[in-house]
């Protein structure tokens, strides 16, 4: 009877005997054929019908999504959601993410590797095999090699396992039995292990944190804590010039900011149109430019009283001026690319597009000032 057998296992010392002894038992399906040998013993996987392995398989589909998915999201930072142009680069620069595509592809790989490994393939948690607990475990340890037949199906009869061991070259066979241990995890114990991996990592992340506290020379954690760096409005000791907020390198052109083709506002105001169609989206993005950076200055409705206190002496152009109204519209973008007197220079941090819809928005406020008859 099969009852209270786990399996029969059948102790060899030659690797060949074992390979043929698998091959000849197989056939016969008295049970799921296992092996346990101190060294791998070529062949023997296929002798016991061990099919090759998925996890390779596994593995690959894992690490192709993650280098997949890295891609993805690194696109999808870099040019979508925060665009921001590096070293002059496109914003999709698929070089610059290989790096971390790597780095995601092993991670995926790996952790499939290890996890799929435990708990698909192996079955864990399964602590304690009830061949560890046989009398021949000792020896396939150190030199003999085991080929088990496991009590797995319904007619399985541990007496004819054990002669065709024996009639297969076994020098001795060992029933093993279902161990009595193996009771269901209690409610105390579930607790008791949770509680037990908890404390483990607070005393492992505590022991660590005073580590790299108390002992700074431990690399490289205390390099990440103090990084040099530059603050854009602190002296950088780092810079013959001292300036932390570095100008442009002379000859250069950032990407998006061609140098302006004029010298002052008024060879703008010859030269240039606004190219914008004055349309309602256009007209809402010039009025928001102007709230948020002109109207501190210029006042919300562009009469030169500025929002800001008193304490701000500069005299802003009053927009519903006739002198100011009279200049063109490539006269403001001058302005805005230029700066004039106490008026900044808006060259590097509005766009053309903004500007023009800002110089837009202008207009619109000294119409609505100024209104004519046919305006009504
Ligand atoms: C820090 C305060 C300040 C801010 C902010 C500011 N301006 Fe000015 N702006 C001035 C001052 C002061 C003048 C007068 C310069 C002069 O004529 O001496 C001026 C003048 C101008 C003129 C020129 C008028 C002329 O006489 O030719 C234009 C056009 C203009 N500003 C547009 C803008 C726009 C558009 C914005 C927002 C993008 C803006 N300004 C933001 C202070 C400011």
């Amino acid at each position: 009877m099969s009852s209270g057998t786990f399996a029969v296992l059948g102790l060899f010392s030659d690797a060949h005997k074992i390979v043929e002894a698998a091959q000849q038992i197989r056939p016969r399906q008295l049970g799921r054929l296992e092996a346990y040998t101190p060294y791998p013993v070529h062949g023997l996987d296929r002798a016991i019908g061990l099919a090759p392995s998925r996890l390779g398989r596994l593995v690959m589909l894992m690490g192709v999504i993650g280098a997949g998915l890295a891609l993805l999201f690194e696109g999808w930072v870099s040019a979508v959601d925060y665009p921001l142009v590096t070293s002059g680069k496109p914003l999709f620069s698929w070089q610059a993410f290989v790096p971390v595509m790597f780095e995601v592809t092993v991670l995926f790989a790996t952790f499939t590797a290890g996890l799929a490994m435990l708990f698909a393939f192996n079955k864990l948690p399964f602590f304690g095999h009830p061949v560890l607990h046989s009398k021949a475990i000792k020896s396939i340890t150190r030199d003999k090699l085991a080929l088990s037949i496991e009590a797995t199906s319904a007619t399985f009869d541990a007496e004819t396992a054990r002669q065709a061991l024996l009639q297969n070259g076994a020098e001795s066979v060992e029933i093993v039995p279902v161990p009595v241990w193996n009771r269901p995890l209690s409610l105390v114990g579930l607790l008791r292990t949770i509680a037990g991996i908890v404390a483990a990592c607070a005393v492992a992340g505590a022991g660590l944190f005073a580590l790299e506290k108390l002992i700074p020379i431990v690399p490289p954690m205390v390099h990440m804590h103090e990084q040099p760096k530059l603050n854009a409005f602190r002296v950088s000791s780092f810079f013959a010039d001292g300036r932390g907020m570095r100008p442009a390198v002379t000859g250069t052109v950032a990407r998006g900011h061609l140098p302006p083709a004029f010298a002052t506002p008024e060879e703008a105001g010859t030269l240039l149109g606004n190219p914008l169609p004055l349309t309602q989206p256009i007209a809402e993005r010039g009025r928001k430019v102007f709230n948020d950076h002109c109207a501190i200055c210029h006042g919300l409705v562009g009469d030169g009283v500025p929002l800001l206190s008193h304490a701000y002496g500069g005299k802003p152009g009053n927009f519903l001026s006739n002198e100011i109204r009279a200049r063109p519209d490539g006269h403001y973008f001058g302005v805005l690319m230029l700066g004039k007197n106490a008026m900044p220079s808006y060259a590097a941090d509005l766009d053309n597009h903004d500007r023009w819809a800002a110089v837009h928005y202008i207009r619109i406020l000294q119409r609505a000032q100024n209104a004519k008859d046919e305006d009504l």
